[in-house]
């Protein structure tokens, strides 16, 4: 590791950062089957999927990340919870390199201590369990409690602090609707006790009328229990909402981050525009309009430079040809723009 890099997260540490992703990078090979290749003379095709992605998230605080379809949201958050190896870069939670092989019994002591949910409750749960023993397994798993009659009480306590019943552990994955079944979720990922949850996308399968019950319920667990919370999110309302700490992404590239009031009150990279206009107003009549964006880039062939450029109403030639670095503008405020750094924007 850089000096820079080891100063760096010197800092994030004094700052009360539990999480710490550097330099987080992830390819992956989309090329055809070997045979295929050689008959139809193709080269391997390589998808850059996050390049270079570079945040801190502060203890007991809420940082999202926000971008369109295939941005990468879904390949960091599995990276930043080591369910996916990073091709570089370095993932830090509370000091432990997840990814670090000398650092086996670190690593083993976090596995308790982060937590992932997942957009669809529904496929997330094993449907041949009864929810007791779904919500029990993490339990047994880390040996949290001494006995099954304390597991029963364990289990019963994680589904009354998640708005359920009890007795609703007898029951079925199957005789709940799409909220209670998140909830169930968020219950199973409270089982282990952990510091850290990873919500991909968690409401957005449900339907709007609960989607605000279940980010309450969220924000409630988290005061409660000090938890600390990175969102993936496409929904910019549910951000707005949600988040301490905003990062927003484009094809891999981590553009902005920003506090919560900064990136909507003062956005100062162009995509960041974009998206805030593009988001979904009530207008006079009471419709939603929505001001047309253009095309997302195919992620096998990303524009050169800044891979906005082709979008970006601000872009000159330099755009064109070289990748902005990011800005450190401020506390938690960074931009990766050519415009801003040349102070036109
Ligand atoms: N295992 C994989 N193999 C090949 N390509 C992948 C793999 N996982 C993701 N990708 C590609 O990487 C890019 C980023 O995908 P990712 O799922 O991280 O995006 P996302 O921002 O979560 O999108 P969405 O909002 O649709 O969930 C996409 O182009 C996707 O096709
Ligand atoms: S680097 Fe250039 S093209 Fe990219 S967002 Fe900034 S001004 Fe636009
Ligand atoms: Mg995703």
């Amino acid at each position: 590791m850089s000096d820079l890099m080891t100063e760096d997260l010197a800092q994030a540490a004094a700052d009360d950062v539990l999480v710490s992703a550097r330099g987080l990078g992830r390819v992956f090979d989309v090329s055809k089957p070997w045979l295929n290749r050689v008959i139809e003379r193709e080269e391997r095709v390589f998808l850059t999927a996050a390049e270079d992605v570079t945040f801190d998230i502060r203890r007991g605080k809420t940082f999202a990340l926000v971008g369109e379809s295939g941005s990468g949201k879904s390949t960091i958050a599995r990276m930043i919870v080591g369910l996916l190896r990073p091709t570089s870069g370095a993932v830090t939670v509370d000091g432990v390199d997840l990814f670090r092989s000398g650092d086996i019994a670190g690593q083993t002591a976090l596995r308790r201590r982060i937590q992932m949910i997942f957009q669809d409750p529904y496929a997330s749960l094993n449907p041949r369990w009864r929810v007791g023993d779904i919500i029990a397994e993490p339990i047994r798993a880390f040996q949290l409690e001494q006995d099954a009659k304390a597991v029963r009480a364990r289990v019963g306590e994680l589904l009354e602090q998640v708005g359920l019943a009890a007795i609703d552990g007898i029951k079925y994955p199957h005789e709940f609707s799409g909220g209670q079944r998140q909830r169930i979720c968020i219950a199973r990922a409270l089982a282990s006790k952990p510091e850290f949850i990873v919500c991909d996308e968690p409401t957005s399968a449900l339907d709007v009328s609960v989607q605000s019950q279940v980010l309450n319920l969220m924000r409630d667990l988290q005061r409660e229990l000090n938890l600390t919370y990175l969102l993936i999110s496409h929904d910019l309302s549910v951000v707005r909402y949600m988040a301490d700490d905003i990062g927003v992404l484009y094809l891999g590239r981590l553009v902005e981050t920003a506090p919560r009031e900064q990136l909507y009150e003062a956005p100062r990279h162009p995509y960041t525009h974009m998206l805030l206009d593009a988001a979904p107003r009530l207008d006079a009549f009471g419709r939603t309009a929505e001001s047309v964006v253009g095309e997302i880039p195919d992620p096998i062939d990303r524009p050169s430079g800044c891979h906005f450029h082709p979008r970006c109403p601000h872009a000159n030639d330099r755009c064109k040809t070289e990748a902005p670095a990011r800005l450190v503008l401020g506390p938690g405020r960074t931009a990766a723009c050519h415009g801003v750094e040349e102070g036109r924007l």
